[in-house]
């Protein structure tokens, strides 16, 4: 995410793990929640271990932020200082995206965990904290500030307690003038004037606004709910897209959209929504007023007949892989296929072109109806037969076994097979490839699956299944914001995750 969007974070104050455990559920369905933050301190000491710890972190596919605060900035009990600071150690090797440390604490303790937060890379990120509980003092917030910024956390956090219209007028100017790209502040104010305050100071970019659960859950004064905050007309909301399906915890689209939109600078998320469960998607779509999703296994066919409209091509398909939401009415495309011939066609062209695609699964039933409005002439090759004559009849072209004979003369081969994907990357569904044909394979983990090394060997031109994938992505990036997709970001991210992947 962009650092000039403020981010939203739930406050789960618990006693024991069970308790936590059952509010972080409850936060994974708030599609407006980016960060959860476990309050540590209120942990009862005999459950708070790295084991329940690393329970926790693993409990949600949100960013986790650890406090243990101490007693004299509102943490809720006596907790020593070398006993936070191995928590905090902790927190850092399990992989907390976010420690919270209060500036006050002793410089060379601080000077530790700093050090310790570098060396985790950009895997953990630090909040240096101020809290005032009884006042608002304009000097002691420059100096806070100042002093703070001069430590190079990543995040600045100041708290103060308002004690009047004018303590909050003066916060709420703070951060209009101190937030910018490079700097990124939390400032907002606790007491009664806190809930209007806190929402003024979202809406100018500072850059964490705390919520609490429900009413009565929340670990300071002023803070607002999470159904407040949603329903508050005043509030300028993310935009948020996703991607529904299960499983999808490896998936790489939250990496390619979210770079698009950091890159445009747009108000936007993209964020996972793990279920098999299409009653549920479609609630939770309309609800949470998602602007765009993609779909995946299982839900691409399911969900057809929840929507409102579908596109004419993916009507024709028969499946679809997008969700645009546009007020409650959801229309669904089918990108695969258009991401598919775009990647051929920088390559070749189609018409009248003899193509053997090899499966005859849902990729391939898109692709295939991509191919035949080419104007490709199409034969479809697959294990199990009966599925290739069923598809076949559908796109009224050929079909047959996986014969090699049937490849002689072609001009394009796509496999469309999982064969060779990762982990199986030793095994190519041809071991034999005829010379003139372009040899393309969808699987794109690895990139360059044995079929195309095979190919490759053999002098054959070859395509990749990433650009499928990042054609397909930037095609529903299209759908989701309206805006010319940023491609160079987006295939730059995914590649160097593919390579770190390969590693
Ligand atoms: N690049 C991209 O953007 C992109 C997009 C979509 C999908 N994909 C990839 O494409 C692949 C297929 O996806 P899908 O959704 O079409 O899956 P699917 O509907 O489950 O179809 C799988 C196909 O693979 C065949 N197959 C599986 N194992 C085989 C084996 N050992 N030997 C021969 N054939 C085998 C199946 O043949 P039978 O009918 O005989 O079982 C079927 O034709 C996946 O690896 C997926 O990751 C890539």
């Amino acid at each position: 995410m962009s650092h000039k969007y403020p981010k939203t974070v739930l406050c789960v104050g618990k006693e024991t793990v069970n308790t936590v455990l059952e509010e972080i559920e409850k936060i994974n369905r708030f599609a407006h929640a980016d960060i959860i933050e476990l309050r540590a301190d209120y942990i009862k000491e005999e459950e708070l271990t790295e084991e329940n710890l690393t329970k926790i972190k693993n409990a949600s596919d949100k960013e986790i932020l650890f406090t243990l605060r101490k007693q004299e900035e509102g943490g809720q009990r006596k907790i020593s200082d070398s006993v936070r600071e191995a928590f905090c150690f902790t927190a850092i090797k399990i992989g907390f995206e976010y420690i919270d440390i209060e500036n006050s604490t002793p410089k060379d303790m601080l000077d530790r965990i700093m050090s310790e937060v570098r060396k985790a890379g950009r895997s953990t990120q630090l909040i240096l904290s101020f809290h005032n509980f009884s006042e608002t003092l304009e000097s002691e917030i420059s100096e806070k500030f100042n002093d703070i910024k001069s430590k190079n956390p990543d995040i600045i956090k100041i708290v103060t307690m308002a004690n009047s219209e004018a303590d909050s007028n003066f916060i709420i100017d703070f951060v209009r003038s101190n937030v910018s790209d490079s700097v990124r502040l939390a400032l907002f104010c606790m007491g009664e004037w806190g809930t209007t305050n806190r929402i003024q100071c979202h809406n100018l970019g500072s850059a964490l606004t705390y919520l609490a659960v429900a009413s009565g859950t929340g670990t300071a004064s002023g803070q607002l709910t999470y159904d407040e905050f949603v329903s508050n007309p005043d509030i300028q909301k993310t935009t948020i897209c996703g991607l529904i399906g299960k499983p999808i915890r490896h998936s790489m689209s939250p990496l390619v959209h979210n770079a698009g939109y950091r890159d445009q600078n747009i108000n936007c998320k993209y964020i996972l929504i793990e279920t098999d469960d299409i009653d549920f998607a479609i609630h939770y779509i309309k609800s949470n007023n998602i602007r765009g999703l993609s779909a995946t296994m299982p839900l691409k066919i399911k969900a057809i007949k929840f929507l409102d409209d579908i596109d004419p091509l993916a009507e024709k398909i028969g499946s679809i892989n997008t969700i645009v939401n546009t007020a409650g009415k959801l229309k669904g495309y089918n990108t695969d296929v258009v991401g598919a011939i775009r990647s051929i066609k920088d390559v070749m062209t189609l018409k009248n072109k003899k193509v053997a695609m090899i499966g005859a699964g849902g990729a391939a039933r898109a692709i295939g109806v991509g191919l035949i409005e080419e104007g490709a002439e199409v034969i479809i090759l697959n294990r199990t037969v009966e599925k290739a004559e069923r598809l076949a009849g559908d796109l009224k072209c050929r079909f047959s076994g996986i014969d090699p004979a049937k490849l002689q003369d072609c001009d394009l081969i796509i496999n469309t097979t999982s064969v060779g994907m990762y982990p199986r990357v030793d095994e190519s569904i041809l071991q034999e490839i005829p010379p003139e044909a372009v040899v393309m394979d969808i699987v794109y983990y690895p990139l360059e699956t044995k079929l195309l090394k095979l190919a490759k060997q053999n002098g054959n031109e070859t395509i990749t299944g990433f650009g499928m994938f990042i054609y397909q992505a930037a095609e529903q990036y299209k759908l989701f914001t309206t805006n010319d997709p940023p491609l160079e970001v987006m295939k730059k991210v995914s590649l160097e995750r593919l390579s770190e992947l390969g590693k």
